[in-house]
């Protein structure tokens, strides 16, 4: 298939397009590189070209004889999301909308859609199924709900056929450090634990040590973001081979505290890795896991990185090279 992927230069949607190519297909990258990077394209087509540019939009679909959409492109900061929901509503939902009407237009059919766990707010059963009521607590994970039922309806009335892919949290790097993440502002736990471990940053602040957890500090599932990239080529072959249309969770099944990850990666780096004690994160519900065995067996997916030693260990490999290639 000729896929077109929004956000193709960055953290997660580049490491699909890497994995892609190596599968032999030859994805045609739509990206603003407002938070993605160049660098990530890998030799990928590419159009430096604005979401909101349906009428652009429209013409590459129809030049490119591109066949499915993996749509990436989002802002993805909870926090930012709350002081700025406009952003939020705007760029994930409105132009996700433009898209999906240039898809109508252009006669695009197939569509796998990066929703989040954010959808389920702070459900109090773990792990969490496809069934656990959606009730987002933000204005991110409200805006990939918006879409997710926007979904719903284009299939019904357009015959859109497509996969919402709800991520819990990714992490990890190629495992030849050729690839893997840069944002601006760091915000994820894993990236600054290394950051403070390379003596970048002082200490890892553990927001929150009074949670009702083991340790006391908040649990979330890691999936290797490689992973994700083999669950989207799987989820276009399903689409492909006529497969229904749905929403998938992706994570390992396996729930890891701050400090369980603090402490992985003080054996992987060597490292000390000082840490401070601060006040709970505003918005981070205590434990967050996946149930992903409907991904499983409908897509007949597997997640391949499932030791967070690893998952931290292609962290670090890519830290490291990306600061002495200057990308850090
Ligand atoms: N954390 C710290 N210190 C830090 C950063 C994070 O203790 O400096 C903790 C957080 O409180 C949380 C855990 O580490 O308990 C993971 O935090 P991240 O910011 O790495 O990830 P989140 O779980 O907040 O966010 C992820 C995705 C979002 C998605 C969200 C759904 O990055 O896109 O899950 O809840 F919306």
């Amino acid at each position: 298939m000729k896929v077109l992927v929004t956000g193709g230069a960055g953290y997660i949607g580049s490491h699909f397009v890497m994995e892609s190519i190596s599968m032999g297909h030859s994805p045609v990258v739509y990206d603003n590189l407002s938070t993605g990077h160049e660098w990530a394209l890998g030799g990928a087509a590419f159009y430096k070209a604005e979401l909101s540019d349906r009428a652009f939009l429209y013409d590459v679909l129809k030049k490119e004889g591109i066949e499915a959409v993996v749509h990436f492109a989002a802002n993805a900061y909870v926090g930012e999301s709350v002081v700025n929901p406009r952003k939020y509503f705007n760029n994930n939902y409105v132009n996700t909308l433009g898209l999906l009407d240039a898809m109508v237009e252009a006669g695009v059919g197939s569509i796998v859609f990066s929703s989040s766990c954010a959808v389920y707010g702070t459900p109090d059963r773990m792990p969490i199924t496809e069934d656990t009521p959606r009730a987002p607590i933000n204005p991110y994970g409200l805006s990939k709900l918006f879409v997710e039922d926007t979904l719903k309806w284009y299939a019904q009335a357009y015959g859109l056929r497509y996969l919402a892919l709800r991520y819990f949290n990714a992490a990890g790097a190629a495992p030849d450090a050729s690839l893997g993440e840069v944002h601006e502002p760091e915000t994820h736990l894993i990236p600054l634990v290394l950051l403070a471990g390379e003596g970048v940053r002082p200490q890892i602040e553990v927001f929150g040590s009074d949670y009702p957890t083991e340790d006391g500090t908040c649990v979330r599932d890691y999936i290797h973001v490689l992973d994700l990239a083999s669950a989207h080529l799987k989820a276009l072959e399903h689409l492909g081979e006529g497969g229904p249309s749905g929403a998938y969770n992706l994570g390992t099944g396996r729930g890891h505290s701050v400090m369980e990850i603090i402490n992985a990666a003080r054996k992987v780096t060597g490292r000390e890795i000082p840490i401070g004690l601060t006040p709970r994160r505003e918005g981070d519900p205590p434990v967050l896991v996946a149930d992903s065995s409907r991904a499983r067996e409908a897509l007949g997916w597997e997640s391949a990185y499932n030791d967070i030693e690893t998952v931290i260990e292609h962290a670090w490999g890519w830290l490291k090279a990306a600061i002495e290639k200057g990308r850090l």
